[in-house]
């Protein structure tokens, strides 16, 4: 059986500058460099299922110009279905400007542009692409109410959702019940939850407080220590592994792709996690977003240590 996964949300050209550290409000920088690489949390997520080994279909909206052609090119090239892919007539592309420091560190501002006019009616639309899929990956780069009803097709369909509730925002109980797998960094977890994540003790409070909003299952992804897992069974960290971070941007995305993609394959759930810890461990050892989304042989070969 294929794993087909479908992805829905944002698409993004990113405008990259590498800098010493991160400028203050009011301050000038000199002396970065300038980089554009393709993003999004959405495609980051579709390219990482992709270069994983899933068979990815994208729903998104993109502008009719270059950023969204050569978003698309880029797409076709990772084998990704892109036949539900929108060109938008009045909106342009996404756009995010993103400064990363030395350490790793980043900031980011995004242009929402097209992904901010992906509809209900969109993924209404694309209900056929539902049936038979093994899980619908999303994030928040859309509307709220886009991912609300492409939850509502995908338990219609009996097709696992995993939420990445990124950027942080309240979610309503609707939402949440509706998620199988969410997976919050600590902001977004301390954001759903109100417990400041510190440690694994706090990790696992906030995890416990996600059950009881309905969630079955929350991934906390907690940078180089992993992710704290809790359902009904399981209550633990899967460790990450040790790499020289470059750069920390898309992690949680190429997190999330390949987790999709283990867990499609029928792996269980703490092997998917080490899978996905490996698959975002190697994307923060490279500089951009999509750029930096591992092959699944090269998630094979770090997993087997
Ligand atoms: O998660 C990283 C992504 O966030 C970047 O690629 C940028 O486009 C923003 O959407």
């Amino acid at each position: 059986m294929p794993n087909r996964i479908l992805v829905i949300g944002s698409s993004n050209t990113d405008m990259i500058i590498q800098l010493d550290r991160l400028p203050r409000p009011g301050e000038t920088i000199l002396g970065g460099e300038f980089v554009t690489a393709a993003g999004g949390k959405g495609a980051n997520q579709a390219v990482a299922a992709a270069r994983a080994g899933g068979q990815v279909t994208f729903i998104a909206r993109v502008g009719q110009d270059m950023f969204g052609n050569q978003a698309i090119a880029g797409f076709r090239r990772d084998g990704i279905d892109v036949s539900l892919v929108v060109r938008d007539r009045q909106a342009p592309s996404g756009v995010a400007l993103i400064f990363v420091a030395k350490d790793g560190e980043n900031c980011i501002a995004v242009a929402s542009g097209a992904n901010g006019r992906l509809s209900p009616a969109d993924v209404r639309k694309a209900k056929p692409a539902f049936a038979g899929a093994s899980a619908v990956v999303m994030q928040l780069e859309t509307p709220l109410e886009t991912v609300l009803a492409a939850a509502e097709l995908a338990a219609k369909a009996h097709v696992p959702v995993i939420l990445n509730p990124a950027p942080a925002q309240p979610l309503p109980a609707k939402l949440l019940s509706r998620v199988s797998i969410l997976t919050p960094n600590e902001t977004e977890a301390d954001l759903l939850t109100g417990v400041k994540v510190t440690d694994d003790a706090t990790a696992a409070q906030a995890a416990a407080k996600l059950l009881q909003l309905g969630v079955q299952t929350a991934i906390l992804t907690l940078g180089a220590r992993g992710a704290f897992v809790a359902s009904a069974e399981v209550r633990q960290l899967v460790p990450g592994f040790k790499v020289k971070p470059v750069d920390t941007v898309a992690a949680g995305d190429v997190f999330n792709g390949a987790l999709a993609v283990a867990l499609g394959e029928g792996r269980p759930l703490l092997d998917a996690v080490r899978f996905a810890n490996a698959a975002a461990a190697i994307s923060v050892t490279r500089l951009g977003a999509q750029p930096s989304a591992p092959k699944r042989r090269e998630i094979e070969r770090l997993v087997r240590g």
